[in-house]
């Protein structure tokens, strides 16, 4: 659709058909090889940046794979950067007691990151929280470059079983909760052109027995 309808009589012997056919292909190659670069490294690649200081939540951050995600993100910056509060990162470790924060930063402390790592309260679930966390964001002098969704609970039991006050405190969580916490902070990531990530499971890949409401609310994500 780009090549002109060519002007000249079409060529008539087999080697300069071949060599017209060869033509096309290449100037065809060609564009989409400029395409795809231009859409690879001048959309995608070189205009998004990659920031090296700002404040990067992690939901659920009490134990598990939220904890040590956070304290992985400390280490490295604190490795990488000066003790200036100002470069790498800090993460803001959500938690949903005082005394899981308190225990935290005990913990921080040990490890040489209390500059790192700071307890914030927040319950995906809970309206309030997710307010209280977009204003500190908001109040920040730092970028809010990361949103980790990592909170979650599981359930593995019959689904002819299921309770549905736990259906719903599942979904709240997992789904709702992740969706919620992104929403209210979108326009701070946004801004710093961060970004999000939603921790997700094999169970989003393939619902396997026993795990129907699990297994959906990983789909959703
Ligand atoms: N472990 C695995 O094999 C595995 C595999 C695939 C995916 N995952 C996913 O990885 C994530 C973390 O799992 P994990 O194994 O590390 O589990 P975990 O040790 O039980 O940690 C779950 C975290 O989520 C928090 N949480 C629960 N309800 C919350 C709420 N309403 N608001 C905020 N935080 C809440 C918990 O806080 P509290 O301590 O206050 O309850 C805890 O910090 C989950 O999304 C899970 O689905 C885990």
């Amino acid at each position: 659709a780009f090549l002109p309808t060519p002007p000249f009589s079409p060529p008539t012997s087999i080697f300069a058909k071949l060599s017209m056919i060869s033509f096309r292909s290449i100037f065809r190659f060609f564009l989409l090889a400029v395409c795809i670069y231009t859409y690879t490294y001048e959309l995608i690649g070189m205009k998004y940046p990659t920031n090296d200081r700002g404040i990067v939540i992690v939901t659920g951050a009490s134990s598990g794979i939220g904890r040590d995600t956070a304290f992985a993100i400390a280490a490295k910056s604190a490795a990488a950067s000066s003790a200036d509060s100002q470069s790498g990162f800090v993460v803001w470790a959500g938690v949903r007691t005082g005394e899981q924060a308190t225990d935290l930063e005990t913990a921080a402390k040990e490890a040489g990151l209390a500059a790192r790592i700071r307890p914030v309260i927040l319950d995906v679930t809970k309206g309030t929280d997710i307010a209280s966390v977009a204003d500190q964001v908001a109040a920040a002098d730092q970028p809010l470059v990361a949103l980790v969704n990592n909170a979650g609970v599981g359930s593995r039991r019959p689904f002819e079983l299921e309770d549905f006050a736990d259906v719903r405190s599942l979904l709240n969580v997992n789904v709702v909760g992740a969706f919620a916490l992104t929403h209210a902070l979108l326009p701070a990531i946004r801004e710093a052109q961060g970004r999000v990530v939603f921790v997700g499971s094999i169970a989003g890949e393939v619902a396997a027995p026993l795990n129907t409401v699990y297994s959906a609310s990983k789909f959703a994500v």
